[in-house]
């Protein structure tokens, strides 16, 4: 078991990460001093799966759950499921300090969180990633939100949990194609960070693939680490946050004009972080072995590298672009890498050079 502090002040949590640390969450909720009517809110997939024995700690503590599930999948991050999810918690009668359990991947926990960030003005919350992506990336960070017809992520909270329980057992059941969409994220900790972690995934990939324990868990920590480190100086996105973002100007549009089909989003950001790459080597100075390097690793990983988009295509790719929130002031801007491990953010890179990179 390992234990990684996100310090922020009186608002620092820990994340633990280990096999079954999920059976330890009745007795840590006790410690963090919470009234005992709680909600487990997970989705259709997670709960007949995990949830049992989730509920069982919180009753062998004293706690009194209730069981909230909402269909798997995106389009549940809504304003109705919100609601429906509110009448919930105010008919189980939960309080000021009463608790939320997200149980399952980043839709889960970016619902949960919204509803505990907003519920009473904010009540407890406690995540319980069953995603690698998850586990690595949304549930450390206190991002959360829904989506509107309009957009992704347009309505949300800056929300800390009190505590992250990442249980390796969890993503036992989780299918191979979901997994190998969380090591893209994985790989970009090492990208913007930390060099020496980027070598230990080249020499260890096939460890993790295959959900080896100790591997898993190292990465897991390792992956953890950096993002509490990064969200540790810059909570709300003031700057350095953004390097976070590698990959996601390219992945996000790649995303919306596929209408979210297609890709999952650790598959378009995997072609995002390597279009990042080419750019980064003709603009940033990344020497043209690392980029092969990069291109590499994903495609070890078995995750995508490249794309071929008609004329069509890549007009809507550029306006969707533009469209991101991280386009402000109408230019794109990039994060783009220097090095392996080390990146500069808020870089304005020509709309010709982004499709070129696309697919070189
Ligand atoms: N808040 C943040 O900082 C942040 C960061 C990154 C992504 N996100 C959000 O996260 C979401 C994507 O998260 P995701 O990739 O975890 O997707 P997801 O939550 O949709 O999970 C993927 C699929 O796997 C299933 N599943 C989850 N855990 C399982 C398990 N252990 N066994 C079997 N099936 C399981 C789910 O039911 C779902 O069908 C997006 O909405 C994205 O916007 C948020
Ligand atoms: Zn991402």
């Amino acid at each position: 078991m390992r234990t990684v502090k996100v310090p922020l002040g009186e608002r620092s949590y820990s994340i633990v990460i280990g096999r079954r640390v999920a059976d330890r969450l009745g007795r840590a909720c006790v410690k963090l001093g919470f009234a005992p009517r709680c909600a487990v809110i997970t989705d259709s997939q997670v709960g007949p799966r995990h949830s049992p024995r989730v509920l069982e700690s919180l009753r062998r503590a004293g706690f009194d759950p209730i069981l909230l599930t909402i269909p798997a999948g995106e389009p549940s991050k809504n304003l109705g499921q919100v609601e429906a999810l509110y009448l919930a918690l105010a008919q189980h009668q939960l309080e000021r300090r009463s608790f939320v359990v997200a149980l399952g991947g980043g839709v889960v926990g970016d619902v949960a969180g919204f509803v505990a960030g907003t519920y009473l003005r904010g009540i407890g919350l406690v995540q319980l990633p069953t995603t690698l992506l998850a586990q690595v990336d949304s549930s450390v960070g206190g991002k959360t939100g829904v989506n509107l017809p309009a957009g992704k992520n347009l309505v949300g909270v800056f929300h800390q949990p009190r505590l992250v329980l990442c249980d390796l057992a969890t993503l036992d059941t989780l299918p191979e194609r979901e997994f190998r969409a969380g090591v893209a994220e994985v790989i970009k900790y090492g990208i913007i960070r930390d060099a020496a972690f980027f070598t230990q995934i080249e020499t260890d990939l096939e460890r993790l693939l295959g959900r080896e324990e100790a591997a898993l868990g190292a990465f897991v920590a390792r992956s953890c680490e950096i993002k509490a480190e990064v969200v540790a100086r810059d909570e709300t996105e003031s700057g350095l946050r953004a390097i976070l973002n590698f990959g996601h100007t390219i992945g996000h549009a790649l995303e919306a004009i596929s209408n979210y089909e297609q890709y999952l989003h650790g598959e378009a950001i995997a072609i995002g972080q390597v279009a990042a790459a080419r750019l980064s080597a003709r603009l940033a100075g990344l020497p043209e072995a690392d980029v092969e390097r990069i291109r590499t690793l994903f495609d070890r990983a078995g995750l995508p590298t490249e794309v071929r988009l008609a004329p069509e295509q890549k007009k809507k790719l550029l306006k969707a672009m533009q469209l991101d929130k991280k386009a402000s002031g109408g230019r794109v801007k990039f994060v783009l890498a220097e090095a392996i491990g080390r990146v500069r953010w808020g870089v304005p890179v020509p709309e010709k050079a982004v499709l070129e990179a696309l697919a070189a």
